[in-house]
């Protein structure tokens, strides 16, 4: 199993904290953002990790990370020019995961749980991970029938479908790579996670299981500072 950490975009909103640096190397509590990230997919047992970067901030987060080495893994770097979407990750990394399967994680989110377990038992398909929040409109989110089967998935949906948003962290099998390639910009220009999720759901290959522990997406103002305290709460324990 390969890993991604997706580290681009321009972190809009969080402006003007990253009018001169990326998003996910501002600090919460005593770590740059990616460290967060980086040590679910290193706890979860995968060593091999290409990050994605913005050709802007590149140059940091090389010095920052460097070849892996100091943390027991290896590091790999590509360039994503144009926020173009999350789902283009797996089309610039298809050199990358080559023939394996692959498990990708978002630079901006902290989990808490560890996926050590869904890594080495994943065989197949897609395997994604949601959590119950009380602003759903803000994620991609999933509808569950009664016997917690995911049903549908809508990406920031208008109308209420669910409170149960999709979490930043993707297994995926190898066919995502060309699923990734076939897939066109949505309205707002993105190739969109959301179009990668349903083309596993329609086939009856995606598996939805619920995050246990904290989950934060740390987009926003108030979410960056409750993950601060959270990482804090966490050293003191
Ligand atoms: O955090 C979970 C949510 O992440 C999911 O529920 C949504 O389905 C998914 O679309 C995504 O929504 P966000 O609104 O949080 O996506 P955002 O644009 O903030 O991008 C997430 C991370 O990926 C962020 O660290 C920036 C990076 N990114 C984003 C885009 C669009 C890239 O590196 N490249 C990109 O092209």
């Amino acid at each position: 199993m390969k890993g991604i950490i997706l580290a681009g975009g321009e972190g809009t909103r969080l402006s003007s904290l990253t009018k001169i640096t990326s998003k996910q190397l501002l600090p919460v509590y005593d770590k740059p953002m990616i460290f967060y990230p980086l040590a679910t997919l290193l706890k979860a047992g995968i060593k091999e990790i290409l990050i994605i970067i913005t050709p802007k901030h590149a140059g940091d987060f090389l010095c920052l990370l460097g070849s892996g080495k100091e943390f027991g893994a290896k590091f790999t770097y590509e360039i994503q020019d144009k926020p173009e979407g999350l789902a283009q990750a797996f089309v610039i990394g298809k050199d990358f995961i080559s023939k394996d399967a692959v498990a990708m994680i978002l630079g901006d989110n902290i989990f808490e749980d560890n996926f050590a377990s869904a890594i080495k038992n994943f065989k197949k398909g897609g395997h994604i991970f949601a959590k119950e929040v009380i602003d759903p409109e803000r994620f991609g989110v999933v509808k569950f029938n009664k016997d917690r089967k995911a049903i549908k998935i809508v990406e920031k949906p208008k109308k209420f479908l669910s409170n149960y948003a999709i979490t930043g962290l993707y297994i995926f099998d190898n066919r995502v790579v060309e699923a990734a390639k076939k897939l066109k910009p949505s309205a707002r220009g993105e190739l969109e996670i959301t179009d990668l999720h349903n083309w596993y759901l329609k086939k009856g290959e995606l598996k939805v299981d619920l995050v246990k522990g904290e989950w934060i997406d740390m987009g926003t103002f108030d979410s960056l500072l409750k993950a601060g305290n959270w990482a804090k709460d966490q050293v003191e324990k």
